[in-house]
């Protein structure tokens, strides 16, 4: 499996792209307004003036229909690296995957996302165009938040993209470490993980007693901390 960065903190972005350990990086509205976005065409450009090598999911703003074909458009025109984000629903609810095939079809690389059912992946992977590269970003995280077992839907995934040429599948919304080998052993192409834990991924390896040792460590010094005694 692929990792790629999931953020939109711009130091943070390139410290990720120098250290060599992501493929590429996803953005969303709300990681922008966290990372402290406030100008989104500068903040854009100013990471594909340095990042232009791998690939960089920018999302759509607009609800319309026709807006989100034209936002669509100019920043696919920022790079041959990026990726239009676009959800598989407007906030009223509309379906946009006529807009998906018309974006695909021009040859826009899509990285449809906001996906959580096995519908709404079909759906989607039947309105990429087999030429045009895309992402099919499935919310696993968010799947088992709202208590659903994600890793059916996650196979299931494997299986209707692998369908499609050029449609890559994309776990998104990483929620631990441990899902890094889930979606390796399901075949899943990305998986896009906050910056801490891919940190955390790269220093893994500590030995079961070692992580024992650490842990009562901890509670040694908070305990310390707390300045109880029992006796
Ligand atoms: C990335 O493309 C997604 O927007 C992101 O992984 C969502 O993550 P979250 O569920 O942690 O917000």
């Amino acid at each position: 499996v692929k990792i790629f960065a999931d953020g939109a903190n711009i130091e943070e972005m390139l410290k990720m792209y120098e250290s060599g350990l992501v493929s590429g990086f996803t953005t969303n509205p709300s990681l922008m307004k966290k990372g402290g976005v406030t100008d989104y065409k500068k903040f854009s450009k100013e990471v594909l003036s340095k990042i232009s090598e791998v690939p960089v999911s920018f999302e759509v703003f607009s609800n319309d229909l026709e807006e989100m074909y034209k936002e669509a458009k100019e920043i696919s025109s920022w790079g041959d690296n990026v990726y239009v984000k676009i959800p598989i629903m407007t906030i009223d609810r509309k379906s946009t995957k006529d807009l998906i095939k018309k974006l695909s079809d021009e040859n826009i690389k899509v990285n449809v996302t906001a996906i959580y059912s096995i519908e709404q992946i079909k759906e989607t992977v039947a309105a990429l165009n087999p030429n045009t590269k895309a992402y099919v970003s499935v919310f696993a995280g968010r799947i088992s938040d709202a208590g659903y077992d994600h890793m059916p839907i996650m196979k299931e995934a494997v299986k209707i993209c692998s369908e499609k040429k050029n449609a890559l599948l994309l776990w998104a919304s990483t929620r631990e470490i441990y899902n890094i080998h889930q979606a390796n052993e399901l075949g899943v192409d990305i998986i896009t993980v906050p910056n801490e834990m891919i940190y955390k991924y790269s220093k893994r390896g500590t030995s079961l007693e070692e992580l024992s040792y650490q842990t009562v460590k901890t509670f040694a010094e908070d305990i310390e901390k707390l300045g109880f005694k029992i006796l």
